[in-house]
C-alpha cells in the first residue's frame, strides 16, 4: 500500500514520542521510506540513534547544520516527501505551525512546503481543551492540514480525557487513506454522525436512538473512494471509521462549532441525528428530586445543515438526511427546500421498519430534479451507493455509474 512512498516524519517533544518509533517500523513494513526529523524537545524523549536505526536513515535535527544544507537543503527535504507526518504534534509545535513560525528545522520544513501534512496531536487534556489550542487547530484545518486523533484515555500525567496520541496503526491507517487512489482522491468531505447529548445537569442528558451506523458506513465508503474525511460525531455506539479525522462532540452546539472548524470542504454529509432542542435551564450541579415534579425549559438548537447550506462559500454538495415517520417523501421534499441543501436522503424510521438502530436502510434520494428510491439494503451498501453518487456529483468522470 505504501510501497515507494516518501514520508517525512517530524517527531515533536512529548511522552508519545516513544510511539513514533513503532510508527516508523509500521510505515517501513508497508514499503514507505521514512526520513525522520527530531525536534530539540523530541530528542529529550527518544534518542536520535534509536530513530535513525529504525528509520534506516539519517535523522535531521538542526536548521543550521551546514553539512545537511550542503547535502540536502531544508526546503528540498520537505519538498521531496510525498507526505509529512507530525507525530507527536505538541500544542507548542501546532501553535508555531498555525502562526507560520520558522524557528527550528521542523517548523521551517513545515512552512517551506506545499506537501500535504498529517498531524497526530498529543498533549495534556487541559492543553487540548484550551481556547488557544482550539483556535490553532481551527486555523490548521482551514489551511488544509489533516488530523488523526487524539484519542480519549488516561495520560502519562495522570489525567483522563482527549489528548492521547493515536496508536501507530491508527496513524498508518490515516497515512494509507491519504494515498488511496480513487474518484474522490484529493477531496475533503465532512460527515456528521451519531446522536447528540443535551445535558439536563452534569450527570443526565437527553439523547436519541441513533447508533451512528449509517454515518460511519458513509464515511468508510467515502474513504474507500479516496476522500479525506473529517468525521464529526456525537457519542455513538459504533466505533468511528479508521483513517478519518475524528472530532468527538456531545451537544448540537459543539457539533456546529466542530463543523465550522472543519470547513472548507468539497462536500458535506449530515447524517447526525441532531437534537432540535437543548435544555435552557440545565443545572450546573445535579438536580435534586423535588416533590410535585419539575419543568425543563427548551431552547432551539442551531440547524447545522441549514446554516452550512446557506454559507456563501458552502461545499459544492450538501447532503441532509430526513428521518420521518409519516408522509416521508412529501415531508422530505419540503425539508430539502427549507434547509437549502442539494440532496436529502429520506428514510422511514417508524418503529415497525426496524431502521433506527438496525443494520438495514431503505432510502429515497431527493434532488432538485426528482426523487430516486433505492431498494431496502444493508446500511453499508446504501453508504457505498451514496459514496459513488457523491463522486459523480463532484464531477469525477472515472467514478462508476452504479454499485451493486
Ligand atoms: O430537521 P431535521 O432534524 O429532520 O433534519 C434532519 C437533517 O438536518 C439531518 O441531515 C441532520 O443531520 C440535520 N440537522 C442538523 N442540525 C440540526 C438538526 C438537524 O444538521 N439542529
Amino acid at each position: 500500500m505504501l510501497q515507494g512512498k516518501r514520508i517525512l516524519l517530524v517527531i515533536g517533544g512529548g511522552i508519545a514520542a516513544y510511539k513514533a518509533l513503532d510508527l516508523i517500523r509500521r510505515l517501513r513494513e508497508r514499503g514507505a521510506a521514512v526520513t525522520p526529523v527530531l525536534t530539540a524537545s523530541g530528542s529529550q524523549f527518544v534518542t536520535p540513534l534509536a530513530v535513525s536505526a529504525l528509520a534506516g536513515s539519517k535523522v535531521y535535527r538542526d536548521l543550521f547544520d551546514l553539512t545537511d544544507e550542503a547535502e540536502m537543503g531544508h526546503i528540498q527535504l520537505s519538498r521531496s516527501a510525498d507526505l509529512i507526518v507530525v507525530a507527536p504534534a505538541t500544542a507548542d509545535l501546532m501553535a508555531r505551525m498555525a502562526a507560520g513560525r520558522a524557528d527550528d528545522l521542523a517548523s521551517t520544513l513545515l512552512l517551506a512546503t506545499d506537501t500535504p501534512v498529517l498531524v497526530a496531536p498529543a498533549m495534556n487534556v487541559r492543553m487540548w481543551d484550551h481556547p488557544a489550542t482550539r483556535r490553532n487547530i481551527a486555523t490548521l484545518r482551514g489551511d488544509g492540514i489533516a488530523f488523526v486523533g487524539p484519542n480519549d484515555g488516561s495520560m502519562a500525567c495522570g489525567e483522563y480525557g482527549p489528548g492521547r496520541m493515536s496508536e501507530p496503526l491508527e496513524i498508518v491507517a490515516a497515512v494509507e487513506a491519504h494515498f488511496r487512489a480513487g474518484p474522490l482522491a484529493g477531496k475533503h468531505i465532512l460527515v456528521t454522525s451519531g446522536p447528540t447529548h443535551e445535558p439536563i445537569d452534569p450527570v443526565r442528558y437527553i439523547a436519541n436512538r441513533s447508533s451512528g451506523a449509517q454515518g460511519t458506513a458513509i464515511a468508510r465508503a467515502l474513504i474507500a473512494l479516496g476522500a479525506r474525511i473529517t468525521f464529526v460525531t456525537g457519542p455513538a455506539e459504533v466505533p468511528p471509521p479508521e483513517g478519518a479525522d475524528v472530532v468527538r462532540v456531545q451537544t448540537a452546539r459543539d457539533m456546529l462549532a466542530a463543523v465550522q472548524a472543519a470547513l472548507p470542504a468539497d462536500a458535506a454529509i449530515f447524517a447526525a441525528a441532531v437534537a432540535d432542542w437543548h435544555v435552557a435551564n440545565a443545572g450546573a450541579s445535579k438536580l435534586k428530586k423535588t416533590k410535585g415534579g419539575m419543568a425543563l425549559e427548551f431552547a432551539e438548537n442551531p440547524d447545522i445543515l441549514a446554516m452550512v447550506s446557506h454559507l456563501p462559500d458552502r461545499p459544492a454538495l450538501v447532503v441532509g438526511f430526513a428521518a420521518e415517520t409519516d408522509d416521508v417523501i412529501t415531508n422530505a421534499t419540503a425539508k430539502r427546500l427549507r434547509k437549502g441543501c442539494d440532496w436529502i436522503v429520506a428514510n422511514d424510521v417508524s418503529p415497525a421498519t426496524g431502521i433506527m438502530g438496525g443494520t438495514e436502510n431503505a432510502v429515497t434520494i431527493i434532488r432538485q430534479d426528482g426523487a430516486e428510491t433505492w431498494p431496502r439494503m444493508a446500511k453499508d451498501q446504501v453508504a457505498r451507493r451514496l459514496a459513488v453518487a457523491v463522486a459523480e456529483a463532484l464531477g469525477n468522470p472515472s467514478a462508476p455509474a452504479t454499485v451493486s
